[in-house]
């Protein structure tokens, strides 16, 4: 039986890798996710059998119970999480995954410690092992209190601290001398537990200073940033899961964690990249936020549905650019319903231009618009759709802001360079939102001021429905 073990990690392992790769496109998605839920029910079957033949001795009623909890609160999170609270979720799951390497590693190496039977006794063996429970620790706990935090940030705060978590309060800087303290003092730590491994007391001081460390990271950055935040938590907490794999001798968690920490450090600087931003930015200078709604001076006459549903009648190709104001108002059953009618009424050639940073997470466009029944083959990602907005009658832009400011072409301010939708070279442009007011980055929008732009103002769900009600009538 003992023979079976590694084969059933090795599976477990080839699960999550095409899981993985399975993730990669929207249609294969879903699939992806049950690989590696799949690939995670056999690891966790193959650690039991593996503990019950080691020990002989389980607790299986703890076993069976903690199993049973765990995939009950799973469930419930999972049905009740609404689309735009998925960050916050991602962000609590990353935290309770660093938590638990960390817990693991800290239990595995304190057994070593007090039991002087079992000690290794060889200087490399024990500075190994306190190594890597020291930078377990240290990744670990401060996965834990800074993803804690950061899904606090993302809810908008907790009533008490609300302001204060919300709102960046000390200047952060790289040079910020406390967290450069924070972390030397966890190296040193470690150093020490390594010369005077029986003394526990290092491994709490390096718990206790990760903790605050977590905090003093996330705490200064602005909620603007925090998805990439999230995405490089979400690093940490499989480097933390790795590095738990050294210690515990287990293989698929040094795989496992190897798999989420290099998949989380892509994602991250893939978003840095599409939001134009360098990590060390992200990390220790804040962003956007130079105009507020109050500044926005500008005025722009509004539309309304039946002069824009009299427009779109004569189009021949009409683009859609979502962005996040579409999540907000989870209006993409109504967007979806548009485009149809437009096809059915009018027989005009729709498409969805899909922007790789709208909405507040990856793919989170292609997640709503899939969840309405969009057809992959007509959302088309920004390089591919941008050459046809000179041939598009009219782009309806609907919830983008940031996504399509023609500010992103100048060399300045914290949107510059930022790679967008060309939503200005179509022949005309319909804007829905509420107000003429800024977006994630705070940058005014000239697309909003242009001629040939049609503002409607208003929720989008609300929107969408008169626009289509509109359309029915003709
Ligand atoms: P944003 O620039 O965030 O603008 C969204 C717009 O939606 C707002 O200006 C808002 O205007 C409008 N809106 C809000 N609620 C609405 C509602 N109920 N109905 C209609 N409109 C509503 O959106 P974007 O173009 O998608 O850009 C995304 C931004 O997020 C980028 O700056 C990107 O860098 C950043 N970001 C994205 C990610 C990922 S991975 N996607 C991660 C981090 C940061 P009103 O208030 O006037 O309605």
């Amino acid at each position: 039986m003992q023979d079976w073990i590694p084969l059933g990690y090795l599976l477990s392992a080839a699960l999550f890798i095409f899981g993985l790769k399975k993730l990669g496109h929207p249609r294969t998605a879903p699939l992806g996710n049950q690989y590696g839920a799949l690939g995670m029910l056999v690891a966790v079957i193959t650690t039991i059998i593996d503990m019950q033949l080691a020990s002989g001795d389980m607790n299986w009623t703890l076993i069976i119970a903690g199993l049973a909890l765990g995939s009950l609160i799973g469930i419930i999170m999972a049905v009740r999480v609404e689309m735009t609270g998925m960050p916050e979720l991602v962000a609590l799951f990353n935290g309770f995954g660093g938590a638990a390497s960390a817990l693991v590693a800290l239990s595995e190496t304190w057994g070593y410690i007090q039991n002087s039977t079992t000690a290794p006794t060889d200087e490399l063996t024990i500075a190994v092992i306190m190594i890597a429970a020291g930078l377990s620790a240290l990744v670990g706990w401060m996965t834990l209190t800074g993803s804690i935090l950061a899904m606090f940030k993302l809810k908008g705060g907790i009533s008490v601290f609300g302001k204060w978590i919300k709102t960046p309060t000390w200047g952060p800087t790289w040079l910020n001398p406390v967290k450069i303290l924070l972390t030397l003092s966890v190296f040193v730590l470690i150093g020490m537990s390594i010369n005077d491994p029986g003394n526990e007391n290092y491994l709490w001081g390096i718990i206790a200073i990760s903790c605050i460390l977590g905090l003093v990271l996330v705490l200064p950055i602005g909620g603007a940033d925090m998805p990439v935040v999230v995405s490089l938590l979400n690093s940490l907490s499989g480097i933390a899961a790795a590095f738990t794999g050294f210690i515990i001798g287990n293989s698929v968690l040094i795989v496992a964690g190897s798999l989420v920490g290099a998949s989380g450090l892509i994602l991250t600087f893939i978003m840095c990249k599409a939001m134009n931003r360098t990590l060390p930015d992200v990390l220790f200078k804040s962003f956007g936020g130079t105009v507020s709604k109050d500044t926005v001076t500008r005025t722009k006459v509004g539309s309304d549905a039946d002069e824009v549903a009299m427009m779109v009648d004569g189009a021949q190709k009409v683009i859609i650019v979502p962005g996040y104001g579409m999540a907000v108002s989870q209006c993409q059953h109504q967007v979806k319903e548009f485009g149809d009618l437009l096809e059915e009424k009018f027989g005009t050639e729709v498409k969805y231009a899909i922007h790789p940073v709208a909405g507040r997470m990856p793919g989170h466009m292609n997640v709503l618009l899939a969840e309405a029944n969009v057809p992959y083959e007509q959302l088309i990602e920004m390089d591919e759709i941008n050459p046809e907005f000179p041939d598009c009658d009219v782009a309806v832009v609907i919830g983008a802001n940031d996504t399509t400011n023609p500010a992103a072409r100048s060399g300045e301010g914290p949107l510059a360079g930022m790679p967008i939708i060309d939503a200005d070279a179509a022949r005309t442009v319909v804007i829905i939102k509420r107000s003429l007011s800024v977006g994630y980055a705070g940058v005014d929008n000239d697309l909003f001021y242009m001629d040939k732009t049609m503002m409607l103002f208003g929720d989008g769900k609300a929107m969408m429905t008169g626009l289509n009600n509109a359309i029915k009538e003709i």
